[in-house]
């Protein structure tokens, strides 16, 4: 194993993803020299979009097509540059775009980044454990206020259509009930819970919502302004505060945690998963295996076609050991 340094490959980084490819070409060498001390910050030094010229991904699994133009303008600027191998990083829009370009031709490898963790083929994604960090944080932070006024807490926290975060920021930050996508809920039994908990001398009841969690038989909340055809998921943790207060009488508060998800420094775990991540890729190259992801499975970083990675979103599943263990710590999932 070897990074591209000790292997004395140069490395560029496009700026603003795959945008930085096309006309006005843009990117960055990237030597030791630039990149020390970046371990602890959160977000990325070469900028990111998935929103631009190259959306490959709409919606929940609805694929578009990167028009061939553009696909034409990318590879042109790979070949004039040199690069023997593009490294995509992101979650399951970039990587859809990735794979699109290695249809074309492109040698593509990926590495699996997204705080969602919601890509298949892959026990976890950089960035996930940073934001279940964040939400640990919040409700450690809600548990005083909340019991000093005996108050009910809800704490809305992202994932769009997968409830990793809310499940396991939830199970950290010892929330009393937790609302994921996978588990359709039902109003009147969660505030049937709640009215249980408070009258029989609970303190406080904190609440945490995945943004992509819904009541039974309906649809997600979402917010004003979808950007290219994406919706933003958003609303669902105000919606619970009110259900529950209209029902119980008790007083609710809800906090949106929003993209406090998505900064600060990234947690001992990601800053490992990332490296390790990027050595894999570089060996990805190595052994030409284009069309790979870096992936990680059973403690050990090793490829799966990127293919099998977007393919499907990996959901929480409903009965698997996560749940079970809430459910045996007494956490309540709105059932
Ligand atoms: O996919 C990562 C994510 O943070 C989701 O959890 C969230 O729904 C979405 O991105 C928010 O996107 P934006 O920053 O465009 O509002």
């Amino acid at each position: 194993m070897a990074s591209a340094h000790t292997l004395g490959w140069e490395v560029l980084g496009f700026i603003d993803g795959y945008e930085g490819l096309l006309s006005p070409v843009n990117y960055k060498i990237l030597t030791l020299e630039n990149t020390q001390g970046i371990m602890p910050s959160g977000g990325t030094i070469i900028g990111t979009t998935n929103r631009g010229r190259f959306v490959a991904k709409q919606g929940l699994g609805e694929k578009a097509l990167i028009p061939q133009p553009i696909i034409d303008e990318a590879k042109k600027t790979l070949q004039d540059l040199g690069v023997r191998a593009l490294i995509c990083i992101g979650g399951d829009g970039s990587l859809t775009t990735a794979d699109q370009l290695f249809e074309n031709g492109v040698s593509v490898v990926g590495v699996p980044k997204t705080i969602d963790n919601d890509l298949s083929a892959t026990a976890t994604t950089f960035g996930f454990d940073s934001a279940v960090q964040c939400v640990a944080d919040a409700l450690d932070r809600l548990h005083t206020t909340a019991a000093s006024h005996k108050r009910v807490m809800v704490l809305e926290v992202m994932g769009r259509h997968a409830g990793w975060i809310a499940l396991y920021g939830g199970l950290a930050g010892g929330a009393d009930v937790i609302l994921i996508p996978e588990i359709p809920f039902s109003y009147e039994r969660l505030a049937a819970h709640v009215e249980k908990r408070m009258s029989s001398g609970a303190a406080s009841t904190l609440i945490v919502a995945a943004e992509g969690a819904s009541p039974m038989g309906q649809g997600v909340s979402t917010l004003e302004g979808a950007t290219k055809g994406e919706v933003r998921l958003g609303g669902i943790g105000a919606q619970v505060a009110y259900e529950i207060g209209e029902r119980t009488k008790r007083e609710t508060r809800t906090v949106v945690l929003g993209h406090l998800q998505r900064g600060g420094a990234p947690t001992t775990q990601d800053r490992n998963l990332g490296t390790r991540f990027g050595v894999g890729a570089v060996q990805l190259i190595q052994e030409k295996k284009f069309g790979c992801m870096v992936s990680y499975l059973n403690y050990q970083i090793g490829a799966v076609t990127i293919k099998e990675a977007v393919g499907q979103i990996k959901h929480v599943p409903p009965d698997g050991q996560m749940v079970v263990t809430a459910k045996a710590v007494g956490i309540n999932f709105g059932t």
